[in-house]
C-alpha cells in the first residue's frame, strides 16, 4: 500500500478498508509514513470524519501498538474511571477512596498534566516520600490487598497515539470527535479494566465547548467501550468554572483531604460523589442510583474514605502527617487576595482563566519538560451567585515570586465577572451510554 493512496481514500471521502487501516498503522510504526503523511492524513480525517467501522478499526490498532496492562488478578469488576480534563479537578483523589472504602477495587493509572489542566500523579508528587512508579505486580497486588492504588503508567501504553497526539497539537486537528475519542478509549482499553466510567468536561476549562459536543464525544466513546465488550458509561458535567475551591497541586491535595474528612462540601464533593455511585452501580454493587449516592456519602460521615486515602499513602511510603495535617500542604511564601472591583454579584469565575492564572504562578506545565512549582495555586473564596461589595476578597493567590504573583493576579481578576446576577448552570448535564442520553441532574437507569 501506498501511503498517498491511503491519504486520498480520505481526501475523497471514501472508507478504508480493515486491512489498510491495519497496514497504515504497521507504517506508522515502521516510521515508512512520514509525519508529513501522517499530518495530511489527520487533516483528511478532521474534515470527512470516519464510519463506526473504521473508528472501532483504528482504535483496535492503537490499543495494540503498545503494551497492554492485565489487571485479571484482580477479584471483583474494576472500573477504570477517567476525566478529559479540567481544572482544581481532583475527582481522582476523592471518588477512589470513596470506592474502595466499599471493598470496590480501584485502580487508577494517571497521567501527568499538560497545559492549564492538571494531571494527578504531579498533585499527589506534593505529598513527600509518595512513590507513584509502581511496577505491575505491585500495583496489582496492591489494590488486591486494599483496593486503591493511584500510580503512574506502567510500560508503553498506545505509543500510536503519542505520534498522532504530537502531530494533531501542532497541525490543529485536536478537535475532532473521532480522533479525541479513539486516543482516550485506546488508553483506557490498553489499561485492561472491566468498564470504563468517563468525566467529560464541558465548558471553558474543557476540551469541548457545548454540551450538544460533549454528548456526542460521550456518546461516540461509548459505543467504542460496548464494541470491545467493555460497559462504558459518561457523565456530562460544567467545566465552566473550575470544579474544586482549589487550583494548584497541592492545595488540591489539600481539598480532596478535607473533603474525606467531611470538613468541606461543594462542587467538588458533588461530581466525586456522582462519580463513586456510577462505579457502584457499573460494579454491580447496586441497581439504585440514590441508594448508592447514600452508601457513597455515608463513607464520609464515618470516616472510612479518608481512612481509605491515609492508608493509600502510607503503603505508597507517602509522609503521612502531610494527610493528617494537611495544612503543612499550604506554604507558598505569598497570599495575594484578589478583590472585587465594583458591587454586584459574582457570576462567573472562567476555568480556563483561572487555570492560566495558576499556570502563571508556575503549576502547570506549557512543554512537556517544564518543572512545577507544587505549592503555588489559587483559593476561590467565594463561588459564583454570591453577592459582593467592592473590595471584598475573591480568591486569595498562593505565590512564591511576587512579580509572578501580580501578573497572575491581572489574569484572575479577568476570570471573575460581577454582574446583577446569572442563573447558575447545572454541574451534571447528562449520562451518556452507548444507546441512550439521560438529561437531568440526577440521572436514574
Ligand atoms: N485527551 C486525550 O487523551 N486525547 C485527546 O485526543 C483529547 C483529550
Ligand atoms: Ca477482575
Amino acid at each position: 500500500m501506498h501511503a498517498s493512496d491511503f491519504i486520498a481514500t480520505k481526501r475523497d471521502g471514501k472508507e478504508h478498508s480493515r486491512e489498510s487501516i491495519r497496514a497504515w498503522f504497521q507504517m506508522i510504526h515502521t516510521g515508512e509514513a512520514t509525519d508529513d503523511q501522517i499530518a495530511a492524513w489527520l487533516m483528511a480525517v478532521y474534515l470527512r470524519g470516519m464510519t463506526e467501522a473504521e473508528l472501532y478499526a483504528i482504535t483496535d490498532d492503537m490499543v495494540h501498538s503498545g503494551d497492554v496492562i492485565d489487571l485479571s488478578g484482580i477479584p471483583g469488576i474494576i472500573v477504570d474511571k477517567h476525566s478529559t480534563g479540567g481544572v482544581g479537578d481532583t475527582t481522582t483523589l476523592v471518588t477512589g477512596p470513596l470506592v474502595a472504602s466499599l471493598g470496590i477495587p480501584f485502580a487508577k493509572m494517571s497521567g501527568r498534566g499538560l497545559g492549564h489542566t492538571g494531571g494527578t500523579l504531579d498533585k499527589l508528587a506534593s505529598i513527600p516520600g509518595l512513590r507513584t512508579e509502581l511496577q505491575e505486580e505491585e500495583f496489582v497486588d496492591q489494590v488486591r490487598r486494599m483496593h486503591l492504588a493511584v500510580a503512574g503508567q506502567t510500560g508503553t501504553l498506545v505509543p500510536a497515539d503519542k505520534k498522532l497526539y504530537a502531530l494533531r497539537d501542532v497541525t490543529a486537528t485536536i478537535d475532532a470527535i473521532p480522533l479525541i475519542a479513539s486516543s482516550i478509549m485506546s488508553k483506557k482499553l490498553a489499561v485492561g479494566a472491566d468498564k470504563i466510567l468517563l468525566d467529560v468536561k464541558v465548558g471553558s476549562g474543557a476540551f469541548m465547548q457545548d454540551p450538544d459536543r460533549a454528548i456526542e464525544l460521550a456518546g461516540t466513546m461509548a459505543k467504542i467501550g460496548a464494541r470491545f465488550s467493555k460497559e462504558t458509561v459518561c457523565l456530562i458535567t460544567a467545566m465552566e468554572e473550575p470544579l474544586g475551591d482549589f487550583v494548584g497541586n497541592a492545595l488540591e491535595v489539600y481539598e480532596a483531604i478535607r473533603i474525606l474528612r467531611g470538613e468541606k462540601e461543594g462542587p467538588l464533593l458533588t461530581v466525586s460523589i456522582a462519580l463513586a455511585a456510577e462505579e457502584l452501580i457499573l460494579a454491580d454493587k447496586e441497581t439504585n442510583i440514590e441508594r448508592a449516592t447514600e452508601r457513597v456519602r455515608a463513607q464520609i460521615a464515618n470516616g472510612a474514605a479518608y481512612k481509605k486515602f491515609l492508608e493509600m499513602v502510607q503503603e505508597q511510603d507517602g509522609d503521612t502527617s502531610f494527610v493528617e495535617k494537611p495544612e503543612k500542604l499550604r506554604k507558598a511564601r505569598f497570599q495575594i487576595p484578589v478583590k472585587a472591583e465594583k458591587d454586584g454579584i459574582i457570576e462567573k469565575i472562567d476555568a480556563r482563566l483561572t487555570g492560566e492564572a495558576a499556570l502563571e504562578l508556575g503549576s502547570g506545565r506549557l512543554k512537556k519538560d517544564d518543572v512545577l512549582d507544587l505549592d503555588v495555586g489559587i483559593e476561590r473564596k467565594l463561588r459564583s451567585g454570591t453577592p459582593v461589595q467592592k473590595g471584598d476578597v475573591i480568591a486569595v493567590l498562593y505565590a512564591n515570586d511576587e512579580k509572578r504573583g501580580a501578573e497572575s493576579a491581572k489574569i484572575l481578576q479577568s476570570a471573575i465577572t460581577i454582574g446583577e446576577g446569572a442563573a447558575q448552570k447545572p454541574l451534571i448535564f447528562a449520562k451518556v451510554t452507548d444507546t441512550d442520553v439521560f438529561y437531568t441532574e440526577s440521572a436514574t437507569r
